[in-house]
């Protein structure tokens, strides 16, 4: 139903101009940012997070919003010399039709505005399978755009599981474009349903992001970051910053303040503005970052502080887990190599920045990685070597803007990035265009020889 909602939809939305698309994002836009307070409310009480996080999400979702309104009056294609004369050549964009998109729980406002702002204004009609967590931002989103005046059957959206609504959609016939976010395991799935049909189909997935802190760091400005970078929105962002490569010759010092930061973190309501980290989304989130807590006990790390859920009084209402430091952490360890996505943090003692970047570079994922370090040669080589989508330097792993592409090497993606004009490159096809004002027939790569 969403799906014929769309296709009829797409007849009339794939040509309306560009810009004007774009007005309609705009407006909404203006509307997100009027309503940031109430829906920044709506997502802490939803998934947990602090609502300054929150506040930042809808923010982003803002930004993407009147970053893509822009694009309206761009999408620039090329124009470009012929072989031959009297011949015109160009290059311009077109939307590809029902864009199929299944969102996490983590980003619930800014994840959907990252695929439904860019398909939007390309021209395509979209269909939003959001997490089943968090459907109340999703809606605030598309109910949102719908005020600004996006025509009935352009956005649609569609509430469900994995198995009874993001499959059927990721393999649906009149859906021609699939753009997830989620696990790895989630994605393999997804591409094997967008396979036989050949679709156009992005995949953001999982990430085990690094900090490495080298022996000429600021270290208060390092641990700042391993705390915002580990512990933010609880560990739950596919860029958290869950293993910290600390050079040999600073790990002691850098190790003890962590801990003690950590152990000081306030946790709890997330609406409270005193506290700085909230739940975990599920219990099953939660049985799965205790059983890395088990997997690490046992795999011989050192369990530095943390390990337990929270359950005594108010936290008996929710899932709550201690930031968690794991110390003298082996690269080699399921701790220091999976995705656990909670607050759980693994140390890794190395060397020298050689080593500090095998390790970084020694997983299936590749998402985002971080040095600090005040030697420029240090910090350019890390640039050049670290094989992630993302670095940044002296600032931890998370806080990717939304005007440059954002996604992962290796298991982390598929080779497409999001945001930015990446983002068009995704949700457009390009087509090549030649006109002939000779009068007369040219062939190319003959006529001209
Ligand atoms: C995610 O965790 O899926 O860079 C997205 C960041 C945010 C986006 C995270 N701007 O951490």
């Amino acid at each position: 139903m969403a799906v014929d909602a769309a296709r009829l939809a797409y007849r009339k939305w794939r040509l309306t101009p560009a810009p004007k698309r774009a007005e309609i994002l705009f407006r909404a836009a203006e509307l997100l940012v009027k309503r940031k307070e109430g829906f920044s409310r709506d997502m802490t009480r939803e998934m947990g997070k602090v609502l300054a996080e929150s506040r930042g999400d809808i923010q982003e979702a803002i930004d993407m919003t009147y970053y893509m309104a822009g694009e309206g009056r761009r999408l620039f294609g090329q124009t470009t010399p012929s072989e031959l004369p009297d011949k015109f050549a160009m290059s311009v964009r077109q939307p590809i039709g029902v864009c199929g998109l299944i969102t996490p729980w983590n980003f619930p406002m800014a994840i959907p505005s990252w695929k439904i702002m860019p398909a939007l204004v390309c021209g395509n009609t979209v269909v939003l399978k959001p997490a089943e967590d968090t459907p109340l931002s999703s809606y605030n989103l598309v109910e949102t755009l719908s005020e600004a005046g996006i025509p009935p059957g352009v956005v649609n959206l569609v509430s469900g599981g994995g198995s009874g609504a993001g499959a059927p959609l990721a393999k649906h016939k009149g859906v021609p474009v699939l753009s997830f976010t989620g696990s790895t395991t989630t994605g393999r799935i997804i591409a094997e349903k967008c396979a036989p049909d050949f679709k156009h189909y992005c995949l953001e997935m999982g990430g085990k992001n690094i900090i490495l802190v080298m022996d000429d760091a600021n270290l208060d400005l390092a641990i700042d970051g391993a705390i915002w970078g580990g512990f933010g929105t609880a560990g739950q962002r596919c860029t958290a910053a869950s293993r910290i490569a600390v050079h040999k010759s600073v790990c002691k010092e850098f190790v003890a303040r962590l801990v003690e930061r950590a152990r000081k973190l306030k946790i709890g309501n997330g609406l409270d503005p005193a506290v700085e980290m909230g739940p975990v989304i599920n219990e099953q989130q939660l049985d799965t970052v205790m059983s890395y807590v088990e997997i690490g006990k046992n795999e011989g790390a050192n369990l530095l502080t943390g390990g337990r859920r929270l359950e005594a009084g108010e936290f008996r209402k929710g899932w709550f887990h201690e930031p968690t430091v794991f110390g003298e952490c082996d690269p080699k360890m399921r701790i220091a190599q999976e995705e656990i996505f909670g607050p759980v943090v693994s140390v890794i003692p190395v060397d020298s920045l050689e080593q500090g970047i095998e390790v970084a570079n020694g997983v299936a994922y590749g998402l985002s990685a971080s040095i600090y370090t005040r030697n420029v040669n240090g910090a350019f080589a890390a640039i050049q070597d670290l094989y992630t989508g993302i670095v940044y330097v002296n600032a931890p792993t998370i806080g990717a803007e939304t005007h440059l592409p954002f996604g992962g090497t290796k298991q982390t993606g598929n080779g497409h990035r999001e945001a930015a004009v990446a983002a068009i490159d995704f949700f457009t096809e390009w087509k090549s265009v030649y006109i002939d004002h000779s009068d007369k027939l040219q062939r190319a790569q003959i006529d001209n020889n």
